[in-house]
């Protein structure tokens, strides 16, 4: 699926907040789970250490004040909110929806709640299904959410998952705005790769024995990763008729180093213009996106004017870009 922002439609994003748990996990920590080395870990995926959430956190604890910076940042409140998307593969439970919890505690209640799942790409598809939403005249104001507690599904005795991943979320106001703000979205899946990255006891698949952690072909996937995130972002580039030369600012999804240093030689970004946030934070899956975001508002880089590529990919397998003119100066706390 690839589209263009049609003339009159102005939507932007005008309030960003984001949270990850207290909890700080260093490579050296988890040398006591697996047979593993911080010089490993820092070599094959830039990671330092990770965020996981304590055992009384879920994900709608992570996500609340996240989303309540970014009601404030935008300046509205709980009962302004008439859609409310959670993009997670790990919700407090499967019902009630992380979503419906959220608008619950935020006093949103004229808000359509609900969660979606798309792997690490989900943060992607929930920002163009609630644009898609607004452009539409369904909603007037959405706050997207992206987050995942994936320390609750890695298996704590696979060395090749367990050092990959953390805890963490990041949410999004959007609304119409004077000038236009988001200029187009490319998302795509492929279910044949899905085997490459899959939780096989979490549905209605898999239930007697319930296999109940992440199993992944590293390689495919890191095959898979750098093929997508270089072609995702060249189509929906040439889509808004902008080149690699008019991003100021790249927020790839934040699996791997090596991946997004791929990505980001292939497509011709200059390192300063590239969001990193793997080394302190791993993969956070849908929380990544929004997470960068925030420390690129953080650092000064998200000014008003500026062209920022976003790119997400993961499990499915699926893909997902956005092009964004940011309209806002923001600084998510
Ligand atoms: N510590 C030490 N050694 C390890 C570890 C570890 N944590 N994990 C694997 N190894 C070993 C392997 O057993 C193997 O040993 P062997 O040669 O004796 O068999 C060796 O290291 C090399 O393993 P490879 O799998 O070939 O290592 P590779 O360089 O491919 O790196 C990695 C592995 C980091 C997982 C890489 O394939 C990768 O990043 N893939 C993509 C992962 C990803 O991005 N997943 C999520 C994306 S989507 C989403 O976000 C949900």
């Amino acid at each position: 699926m690839i589209g263009a922002a049609k003339d009159g439609i102005a939507i932007s994003i005008t309030g960003l907040g984001c949270k990850v748990p207290d909890r700080v996990v260093t490579n050296d920590d988890l040398k006591q789970y697996v047979d593993t080395t911080d010089e490993w870990i820092r070599e094959r995926t830039g990671i330092r250490e990770r965020r996981m959430a304590s055992r009384d956190e879920a994900l709608s604890d992570i996500a609340l004040p996240a989303s309540r910076d970014a009601l404030e940042q935008a300046g509205v409140e709980g009962k302004d909110i008439d859609l409310l998307i959670v993009a997670t593969v790990t919700p407090d439970m499967s019902f009630p929806s992380t979503g419906a919890i959220l608008a619950d505690k935020l006093g949103a209640v004229d808000a359509a709640a609900y969660d979606l799942s798309a792997g690490c790409t989900g943060f992607m598809y929930a920002l163009a299904q609630a644009y898609g939403m607004l452009a539409g005249g369904l909603a007037k104001r959405a706050l997207v959410v992206g987050g995942d507690l994936l320390s609750r599904i890695l298996d704590w005795e696979d060395r090749s998952t367990l050092v990959l991943f953390g805890d963490g979320a990041g949410a999004v106001v959007i609304e119409a705005v004077p000038e236009r703000g988001f200029l187009g979205f490319e998302l795509g899946a492929d279910g044949a790769g899905g085997a490459s990255l899959w939780l096989p006891g979490s549905g209605s698949r898999i239930f007697d024995e319930p296999e109940r952690f992440v199993k992944m072909n590293g390689r495919e996937v890191f095959k898979f990763a750098t093929r997508i995130l270089v072609q995702s972002a060249q189509n929906v580039m040439e889509r808004c008729g902008v080149t690699i030369d008019d991003i100021d600012v790249y927020v790839p999804h934040q699996a791997n180093m090596r991946i997004i240093d791929h990505a980001t030689r292939k497509l011709g970004v200059p390192s300063e213009k590239v969001v990193i946030n793997v080394d302190r934070y791993g993969n956070t899956s849908s929380g990544s996106i929004p997470l960068a975001l925030a420390d690129a508002a953080q650092d000064g880089r998200l000014k008003p004017g500026k062209l920022v590529l976003m790119t997400g990919m993961g499990a499915g397998l699926t893909w997902g870009s956005a092009l964004i003119r940011w309209t806002k100066e923001m600084t998510p706390a």
